[in-house]
């Protein structure tokens, strides 16, 4: 079992990911090629560029990782790929790249759900993270409280209505004038560190729904108004800022991410008290995607299990925002328990999903 080496694919969104990991979850490479600075340059995924882009490098990244990990290409056991949710256009540079490769080694394909890859990964990194567990899941386009009761059975409590936390970020870190060459939240975090949390009085959504659901739109606005009534001039990137508006922008990041989070916080209270009715032994919150590489957040969101006595699991960073490594490791677990198919042909003249 440990024997297992998987390459993993990731292209559904923009970062073009590729690793390899063993059974045993030592991860032997892996390779992310982000489209940041495309995205900087216009302003957000436009599909049609993302798949050119991903198209240009899958070959390079998928190489790069096997020469990273000393490998041909002939001693992997599977090839798992990303399949959904995510732009189609990009998810099918990944599919025909894995069964290229595997067509040419004679391979199964393991077919990968993003999310449940986000949430997964959290088994490769605390080994000790047994089913059922629940699980948060927050990244650019989703929103997801979910009850993992075993590998491939969930219940969903709660998704978003309207925008997911990370695209919030994101666009508070462009109205900023922040460096979106990384990705907003990022920079939203750094300069929220400058800023009064206090200060900007940005109301909580949802209260009033008693449920586990989700709303960044509502708060988007709220930070847009803000933005317009302090007159701050995006156009103006911070570093040229007067130190008063420098400072005001620090206010109003501080205070959108005090008031994201709480969101977060008050589902999640909810959630667990739902979670420990359904499973009782659940011990663990799981908090993955993008926006769990956020230090506030995890700050946070620990202070809340711990009034439960539940174990917060955080995979590093590097893990949260998309990677390979979430891919594999998922191929691995289903791999295990039979969920695979054969291997494509080689060279497979119709090779299009
Ligand atoms: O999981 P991910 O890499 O891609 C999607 O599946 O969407 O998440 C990307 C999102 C972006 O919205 C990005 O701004 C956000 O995660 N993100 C952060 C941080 N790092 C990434 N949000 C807040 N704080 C961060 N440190
Ligand atoms: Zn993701």
């Amino acid at each position: 079992d440990d024997d297992l080496v998987v390459l993993g694919i990731e292209t559904s969104c923009d970062d073009t990911a590729a690793a390899i990991v063993r059974g045993n979850g030592e991860i032997l490479s892996q390779v992310v090629s982000s489209q940041a600075d495309l995205l900087a340059r216009y302003g957000g995924v436009a599909p049609k560029m993302a798949e050119e882009a991903h198209s240009q490098v899958i070959d390079q990244v998928v190489q790069d990782t096997l020469d990273k990990a000393g490998l041909t290409g002939k001693e992997l056991s599977a090839v798992a790929v990303t399949i959904g949710p995510g732009l189609s256009l990009c998810l099918r540079v990944g599919v025909q790249k894995a069964r290229r490769v595997a067509g040419n080694f004679n391979l199964p394909i393991i077919s990968v759900h993003h999310m449940e890859a986000h949430a997964l990964v959290a088994r490769l990194i605390e080994k000790e993270l047994q089913f059922p567990f629940l699980a948060l899941l927050i990244s650019g386009g989703h929103n997801l409280l979910v009850l993992a009761h075993d590998l491939g059975h969930y219940t969903q409590l709660g998704t978003t209505i309207d925008d997911a936390i990370g695209e919030a970020f994101d666009k508070t870190a462009k109205w900023l004038g922040l460096d979106m060459r990384k990705s907003g939240g990022p920079a939203v975090e750094q300069l929220a560190q400058e800023g009064d949390a206090e200060s900007v009085r940005f109301s909580i959504p949802m209260k009033q729904h008693k449920d586990c659901n989700f709303s960044y739109a509502g708060l988007k606005t709220q930070v847009k108004l803000a933005i317009a009534s302090r007159n701050i001039d995006a156009k103006v990137p911070l570093l040229c800022a007067s130190s008063q508006d420098r400072s005001s922008r620090a206010d109003i990041a501080a205070s959108f991410q005090r008031v994201a989070v709480l969101h977060l916080e008050e589902r999640c209270e909810r959630a667990v008290e739902w979670a420990l009715k359904i499973e009782p032994s659940i011990k663990q919150l799981v908090v993955s995607g993008g926006v769990a590489s956020n230090q506030y957040v995890r700050a946070r969101l620990d202070q809340v299990v711990k009034k439960y006595s539940l174990q917060l699991v955080c995979p590093p960073p590097n893990l949260c925002t998309d990677n390979g490594v979430m891919v594999a490791w998922t191929g691995i677990e289903n791999f295990r328990v039979g969920r695979y198919d054969p291997p494509p042909p080689a060279n497979d003249p119709d090779d299009f999903m």
